[in-house]
């Protein structure tokens, strides 16, 4: 099967695929997505199979409004106020499932149904010339980087699925935020993502526990997160320490005879990059929002490069660092300094 683009001006094209049961990729402010009608279980069960996705991680489903009433078994108040003051925008939301709306193996055996309102005039257009929501996995193979641009789709997912909906490269390049509202014990971040803790707290009230915080073993999570994930083929190790440590480690590496990637703000590219074989620039430390946006980039870059391992650099894990360092660490085999 080709493989084809679309934009704006051949969506209706696209619509129709989707209607047909094809899969077509969509861009979303956070990364790409595979779109399949979420109601068609054939198409379902193909994203999964293209993907190589564990059947057991449940998808999440996009709308293209806040009229969700018709697709949960309810609304809960929290929920009403978080869809005015978010959406559309990367929060994603676990809602109580209704029997019979979308096929079966979109929620994979859960009771509950995950929705979220991208942020992208093109893929809401998407939805409404569709006429029913779409889910929407990210759009590579299962365990890889997400993909943040359409060629990351095509080098993933070519020949495999019908189109592409070519939106240029994602805004945040993170996966949306993970909100579970159907806990006993209160709201709960299942997956931490461009909408923090900091924002989500004035609007709902204090969260119950959040995935990522020193109790995270004991927090629920998202079905997905216990995956490894965002890997390049690659080993990257997770650099959290001085100039004294990056010069350790590229010594070691370089001493078992290994060749180095490093993905990094500029500052330590600067320090380092004559020892190297390749870089990838993070933008100035100071950023955390320039090195989210690239960072799936980066390590799909450093996987094509030369190189035996990948020295990844961490960050500040508050704010947006948090979601940041979440899938920095879950890309990471080893940390250096040892603790
Ligand atoms: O930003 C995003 O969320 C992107 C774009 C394309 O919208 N999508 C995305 O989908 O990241 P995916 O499938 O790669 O990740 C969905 C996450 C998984 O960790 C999954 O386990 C969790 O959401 N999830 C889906 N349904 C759930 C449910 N009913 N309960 C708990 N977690 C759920
Ligand atoms: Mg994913």
């Amino acid at each position: 099967m080709e493989t084809k683009i679309y934009d704006a001006s051949t969506i209706d094209e696209a619509a129709e695929l989707l209607k047909a049961g094809d899969l077509i990729a969509f861009p979303t402010e956070t990364v790409y997505g595979l779109g399949a009608i979420a109601s068609n279980d054939e198409a379902v069960k193909n994203v999964y199979k293209v993907k190589g996705r564990p059947s057991d991680n449940p998808l999440i489903v996009h709308v293209s409004d806040r009229e969700i009433a018709k697709y949960v078994a309810f609304v809960p108040q929290q929920a009403e106020i978080l869809m005015e003051a978010f959406w559309p925008g990367p929060l994603t939301l676990i809602f109580p499932m209704k029997e019979g709306i979308f096929a079966p193996t979109v929620t994979a055996g859960h009771n509950t149904v995950a929705l979220r309102m991208p942020d992208q005039e093109q893929t809401l257009e998407l939805i409404r010339k569709t006429g029913f929501p779409l889910v929407g996995p990210s759009a590579n193979t299962s365990g890889k980087p997400s993909p943040t641009t359409a060629q990351h789709v095509l080098h993933d997912l070519s020949g495999k699925i019908a189109g592409i909906l070519d939106g240029g490269e994602t805004q945040i390049g993170l996966e949306s935020t993970v909100l579970d509202l159907t806990n006993a014990v209160g709201p709960i971040i299942l997956r931490p993502g461009a909408i923090t803790e900091a924002q989500l707290e004035p609007v709902i009230g204090k969260l119950a526990a959040n995935a990522g915080t020193a109790n995270e073993t004991e927090a629920p999570k998202a079905p997905g997160m216990k995956y490894q994930h965002y890997s390049p083929t690659q080993p990257v190790i997770l650099i959290d320490g001085t100039t004294a440590d990056w010069k350790a480690a590229i010594e070691e590496c370089h001493d078992q005879g290994k060749e180095i990637g490093i993905l990094a703000s500029e500052e330590k590219l600067t320090a380092h990059k004559e020892a190297v074989r390749a870089t990838f620039s993070l933008g100035p430390k100071a950023d955390v929002t320039v090195a989210s946006q690239r960072l799936y980039a980066g390590l799909r870059y450093l996987d094509e490069q030369p190189v035996d391992v990948i020295l990844v650099e961490a960050y500040d894990p508050n704010g947006l660092g948090k979601a940041f360092m979440n899938r920095m660490e879950k890309a990471a085999s080893a940390k250096y300094p040892k603790k």
